[in-house]
């Protein structure tokens, strides 16, 4: 490889060791994709996919640290991946014992040490770090030194950026640096589309489900996708966009794509039309049939295939306001149409904290708490990344955290129809059958403070006094069918059972 005389002049150790350190390490990366030259980074800002104080990796918190040490923050300032923990999110006391104590126990000092090296704020924990609510959105044309690979492969086809696949840490030394080698996807030559997909679907395909079918089958070749505008139209306009956030996510994690063409609608495709296919391109269809097939291989690796879910997570990538909103709004319709009030399987959005502060000022937000859903900042992956999450029965609109855990991916459709449904299905204690109406509580059930009105102060109806049970204070109990995940509070619960 062929450097600059500055460049060279930091190789051998001008800047001090480390930098000389973080120099060789750009440079070993560059021979090994035979890279002839460093090109400049001319984003103004990084992002670095590692945000979590895993145990198991301090060897790269002490290498951070002799960086800080050795005085070198990041030369542009970068935003980070999402945090793996969030106390909203519901977790098992053993869950929590796990994660603080034997997983994450460097969260905290690893992140003093994002915000020594340079994080933009304390709020730009994100993998959507491109949205306008955050601001790391970088121009047509400019060189980045980024790795989380959804939002990569976004800013390579959407905006027309150009950064490679890059990993942890080499990306953060490429910010620091201020150069990375140029191979790959930084050449116009490697841009070029070397598969052609041709839509033929009946009605507009699942973004997830889509971008899943050509990520495993061009893995990290460039698809030109024909077809797509019929229902995205030839505007990059919100909508537009945030479909292809979720679609470019599934094609990056399915497969190993780092850039595609949308005909008709992404940069490169709208200017370059057909001359951007590589000339022996192969085909591949996709229809109905293709979709359903690919969709029917995924493996259930849940210990019970049969199991009700027990959690459900919306959002990886993490989701845009507009995708708050229009859930939210569906979610409703979807409970007024059954009766109900609250979501019937625990349900987590996630989005970055400037998307969720922006989403707090809408009359949705209230909405959305009304609903029982949890909003969280969190990466579902990093949250369900251990042992003890295989045994949940997690369902998911996201394809890359069904790749990468046991979560089970569903359309957004059947997404919709589960977190509503209206049978509560629970164990047998006692065999037999009776009939009564359901008086369902979502939370868990404190048995003395619910009947405490009827035990103490004579209340024939029994009405619920548990204040705190939002679902059932001062119903009535008498005559129901309790449904309740669980009970809570003092054991006396028992005596009064
Ligand atoms: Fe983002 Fe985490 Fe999913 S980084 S894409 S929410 S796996």
């Amino acid at each position: 490889m062929k450097l600059t005389p500055e460049q060279q002049a930091m190789l051998n150790g001008e800047k001090g060791e480390t930098m000389a350190k973080v120099v060789k390490t750009l440079v070993m990366y560059g021979d090994t994709f035979g890279a002839e030259r460093m090109v400049p980074i001319s984003s103004k800002y990084g992002h670095t996919v590692i945000s979590f104080g895993l145990k198991v990796m301090k060897p790269v918190y002490d290498l951070y640290q002799e960086i800080i040490d050795a005085g070198l923050v990041s030369g542009q300032k970068f935003t980070a991946d999402p945090k793996p923990l969030d106390k909203h999110v519901p977790s098992s006391l053993i869950e929590d014992l796990v994660f603080k104590k034997f997983m994450y126990t460097y969260q905290d000092s690893y992140e003093q040490q994002l915000r020594e090296l340079g994080i933009t704020s304390d709020d730009d924990y994100t993998c959507t770090c491109y949205l306008d609510q955050v601001g790391n959105k970088p121009g047509k044309g400019e060189v980045l030194s980024w790795a989380e690979s959804s939002a990569v492969v976004y800013a390579n086809s959407v905006l027309g950026a150009r950064c490679n696949r890059n990993s942890g840490m080499i990306e953060l030394m490429g910010s620091i640096a201020g150069f990375v080698p140029e191979f790959g996807l930084l050449l116009d030559e490697n841009r070029k589309a070397t598969w052609i997909v041709e839509l033929k679907c009946s009605k507009k395909p699942d973004a997830q489900l889509l971008g899943s079918a050509i990520g495993m089958k061009v893995m990290e070749e460039v698809p030109y996708v024909k077809g797509l505008d019929k229902w995205l139209g030839t505007t990059l306009d919100e909508e537009a966009c945030t479909y292809l956030k979720d679609f470019g996510a599934a094609t990056a994690s399915n497969g190993a794509v780092g850039l595609y063409h949308i005909e008709n609608l992404t940069p490169e495709a709208v200017e370059q039309g057909e001359s951007i296919i590589a000339e022996g391109a192969k085909t591949y269809v996709i229809d109905d049939a293709e979709l359903e097939r690919v969709k029917a291989n995924y493996p259930v690796i849940w210990k019970n295939p049969d199991a009700e879910p027990q959690l459900c997570f919306v959002g990886c990538p993490h989701m845009t306001l507009r995708q708050l909103i229009d859930w939210t709004t569906a979610v409703g319709t979807e409970l007024n149409k059954n009766g109900l009030k609250k979501v019937t399987v625990p349900t987590v959005f996630t989005a970055s904290t400037p998307v969720i502060k922006e989403f707090e000022k809408t009359p949705y937000y209230k909405q959305l708490k009304r609903q029982g859903i949890i909003l969280s900042y969190i990466c579902p992956l990093m949250y369900m990344n251990n042992p003890l999450c295989k045994k949940k029965a997690v369902i998911t609109s996201s394809n890359k955290l069904r790749t990468y855990t046991s979560a089970r991916y569903y359309t957004e459709a059947e997404i919709l129809h589960t977190i509503k449904m209206k049978t509560f299905k629970g164990r047998v204690v006692v065999p037999g059958t009776c009939t009564a109406e359901a008086l369902v509580s979502h939370g868990g059930f404190n048995t003395l403070a619910s009947y405490q009105m009827g035990m103490m102060f004579g209340d024939k109806q029994m009405k619920c006094g548990d204040q705190n049970n939002a679902d059932i204070y001062k119903k009535p109990m008498i005559g129901k069918a309790l449904c309740l995940p669980m009970t809570i509070g003092s054991t006396t619960g028992g005596m009064v059972l």
